[in-house]
């Protein structure tokens, strides 16, 4: 089997101005055009809506991708406010996040909304990132297992192994999102074996190539233990990815995790 290549996606919010985000992109730029010229991770941002373009010229050639938070469902048509895939294909987006606990929060998606979007994306050929995971009062009662792999498996039920192959899935314990709380790297690895086992269920073939991401407080700090984990194959970052820093610490962390299975060639 082919290794899992490591992605670490910065998740930018609702943040960000044309300025800011200049700079930010010319500093990860600056720090770690090599590396992602080496092609060991995949690496990239789901940048908000309206600096989709601003992304997509800064990026383009750089090994980077870019992306977005959130799609529609519906190819086009009466829908206020919503984008659809073809508007992400438009501005060459190689990914969305589909699911983000602050969405099914704040405007109530559902599963089969979610499932819904990720199909409209994989007909696309844009990379669906399913995000999944638990409350704390979940996981305080013993249920965080059942929740996740149920969320797993209700948006990607009825996929065939060559979809679920291009997308990925992000664990995301809502109560370490910005919270500054990690989940330890060995609950996260439970999590995540937990995971990939429900994704066996749905497809045997399609489970061990699945990348399965770890978001939730991750900084430069504790990518490294996170990523070390055989069952963490990068991570979805919110706030630390606003951070020159801190996003370069964990594009190396990820890196290291490459080198770990064999795919950073010597001379890079
Ligand atoms: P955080 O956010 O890294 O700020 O906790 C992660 C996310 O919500 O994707």
């Amino acid at each position: 089997m082919t290794a899992r290549k490591p992605l670490a996606l910065g998740n930018w919010k609702m943040n960000g101005d044309m300025v800011a985000n200049e700079q930010l992109m010319s500093g990860l730029l600056e720090s770690s055009a090599l590396l992602m010229t080496g092609g060991a991770i995949q690496a990239g941002f789901a940048v908000p809506a309206p600096y989709l373009f601003q992304a997509a010229v800064r990026l383009k050639g750089t090994g980077f991708l870019w992306g977005a938070q959130d799609c529609s469902d519906q190819a086009n048509g009466a829908y206020t406010g919503e984008i659809s895939t073809a508007m992400l294909q438009d501005f060459e987006a190689g990914f969305c996040l589909v699911g983000h606990s602050e969405r099914r929060a704040r405007h109530h998606e559902t599963d089969q909304q979610i499932g819904a979007k990720l199909k409209a994306l994989l007909a696309a050929g844009v990379m669906p990132v399913l995000c999944v995971g638990e409350s704390l009062e979940q996981r305080e009662s013993g249920l965080a297992v059942q929740v996740v792999c149920d969320q797993v498996l209700a948006a990607l039920k009825g996929l065939k192994t060559e979809e679920l192959v291009q997308l990925a899935v992000a664990y995301e314990p809502i109560w370490a999102i910005g919270t500054g709380k990690t989940a330890s790297a060995a609950d996260a690895q439970a999590m995540h074996a937990a995971i990939r086992q429900a994704l066996g269920q749905l497809d045997a073939k399609a489970a061990g190539q699945m990348r399965i991401l770890y978001g939730g407080s991750v900084k430069a700090a504790n990518s490294a233990e996170l990523f070390a984990q055989p069952d963490i194959d990068g991570g979805l970052v919110g706030g630390a990815s606003l951070d020159v820093k801190e996003m370069t610490g964990i594009l190396q962390a990820a890196n290291t995790r490459a080198a770990s299975l064999g795919l950073v060639q010597q001379n890079s």
